[in-house]
């Protein structure tokens, strides 16, 4: 068998929970809490895996247009998330991070979302990163404007470290689920040359065999960035 190369950085859009639902005639709030249970399983699978860095995009600044009721059942979730997944984390010795426009998020989650950060700080197995109000487009054109008021030219390295991710491992696979083949807004700097990886599946029934398949795809994958 081919040997698995493991990439030190995963990104995935969890896409596909409101139509998850609809096929099994539930309302979209169930399609979340599906997808916020399988994100638990499916995070500790991939550090399993000896994944050392995993972004998930669980709500995008776009997101935050949708009818108040969907908002209020995706933040009923944070709330129970947050408080309760800092300790399960913080045991496992994973650090959990936030990107995003915390402002755009109510006081109370932008709190205990504080409270995670700090609480699993020193976890050294690896690093979840949950974007939440986040979008890429936002995340440039802050680190653009900062870099102007700077007055200075900036190298590369010096603008990535104004972005979301400066104390991140380069991304090597960005995953979508839910059929769609697109980045809508996420990571759009950091994925520059992570390889692509689409599947049909709705986040919910993502399975970790999935993700094992995704992994395989990435190991076959030839990355030359750009050289010969
Ligand atoms: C992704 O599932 C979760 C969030 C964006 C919060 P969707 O809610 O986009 O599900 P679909 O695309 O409508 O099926
Ligand atoms: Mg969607």
């Amino acid at each position: 068998m081919a040997e698995i190369i493991v990439p030190a950085h995963v990104a995935i859009v969890m896409d596909g929970n409101g139509r998850w639902a609809k096929k099994r005639l539930l309302p979209r709030a169930a399609g979340h809490r599906a997808g916020m249970k399988r994100m638990i399983a499916l995070s500790g699978h991939a550090f399993s895996c000896g994944v050392k860095c995993l972004t998930l995009f669980a709500l995008s600044t776009e997101n935050l247009s949708r009818p108040k009721e969907e908002l209020d059942a995706l933040y009923g979730l944070f709330r129970e998330f947050f408080p309760a997944q800092a300790e399960e984390l913080y045991a496992n010795g994973i650090a959990l991070t936030v990107i995003g426009e915390r402002e755009l998020l109510p006081a109370d989650i932008a709190a205990l979302i504080g409270e995670a950060e700090e609480k699993t700080a020193t976890g050294d197995r690896g690093r979840l990163v949950l974007a939440i109000g986040y979008g890429a487009r936002q995340e440039i054109l802050s680190a653009a404007n900062r870099a102007a008021k700077g007055g200075k030219e900036l190298t590369e390295e010096e603008f990535s470290s104004l972005l979301y991710t400066k104390d991140l491992p380069p991304l090597d696979l960005l995953i979508r689920t839910g059929g769609e083949q697109r980045l809508s807004n996420f990571l759009l700097y950091q994925a520059a040359y992570a390889e692509l990886y689409f599947s049909e599946k709705m986040f919910p029934e993502f399975t970790d065999r999935d993700f094992d398949e995704a992994l395989k795809e990435f190991s076959r994958r030839d990355r030359r960035f750009g050289r010969v």
